[in-house]
């Protein structure tokens, strides 16, 4: 039988679960002393797919001065309204849950759930995430826009691995249901 490739979530966030303050600012994160590119490229090499929210991707794109940071793989844009494709983006508005389903059975790398909150609560309720991987930053922000929504239904996970990146602490857990 063949096996769907994998959704991974890989994400960073305060120790109190936030992924931005309430006004999208990451300095907090990029402040924090890590190791090297805290596995970064090594895990980037193990997607060729990306699924980002619309809050997030014009946070990048703001931050990147209008670069497109992940040129080169297969990117994916979610917003409610249509917007015109990129060289290196395809807006998905409707019907993102039969496409998803088409992206996990294709042969290829893992996809790479970028976020933000909202994105990930989309694919959490439809049981649509197989591994988190969560870099936990040392900072208590208090309040900001979470990671995980408020819900009414529960996951249970798997803790494969911890490593850590001298002040960041990664977390890589298998979701099971
Ligand atoms: N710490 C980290 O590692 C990290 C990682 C990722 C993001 N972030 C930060 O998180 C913040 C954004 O997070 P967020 O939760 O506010 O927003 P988000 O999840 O990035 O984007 C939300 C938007 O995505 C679209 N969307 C979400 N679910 C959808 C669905 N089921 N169908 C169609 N469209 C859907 C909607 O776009 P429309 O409004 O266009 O309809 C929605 O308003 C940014 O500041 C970003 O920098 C941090």
């Amino acid at each position: 039988m063949i096996q769907d490739r994998k959704i991974v979530l890989y994400i960073a966030a305060s120790l109190d679960g936030y992924i931005a303050t309430k006004d999208e600012n990451l300095d907090w994160l990029f402040a924090v002393e890590g190791e090297g590119d805290n596995g970064y490229s090594s895990f980037y090499q193990t997607i060729d797919t990306i699924l980002i929210g619309r809050t997030t991707y014009d946070w990048i794109i703001k931050q990147e001065n209008g670069n497109f940071p992940y040129q080169g793989k297969e990117c994916y844009v979610f917003s409610s309204t249509p917007k015109e494709d990129t060289e290196h983006v395809r807006f998905i508005c409707k019907d993102i849950i039969p496409l998803i389903k088409d992206l996990k059975a294709r042969n290829g790398k893992k996809i790479w759930l970028v976020g933000g909150g909202k994105l990930v609560d989309t694919f959490l309720k439809e049981k649509l995430v197989d591994e988190i991987i969560l870099n936990i930053a040392p900072k208590l922000l208090g309040d900001g826009i979470p990671l995980f929504h408020k819900n009414d239904f529960e996951s249970s996970l798997v803790l494969k691995q911890t490593r850590q990146f001298n002040q960041f602490i990664e977390l890589s857990y298998e979701v099971l249901s």
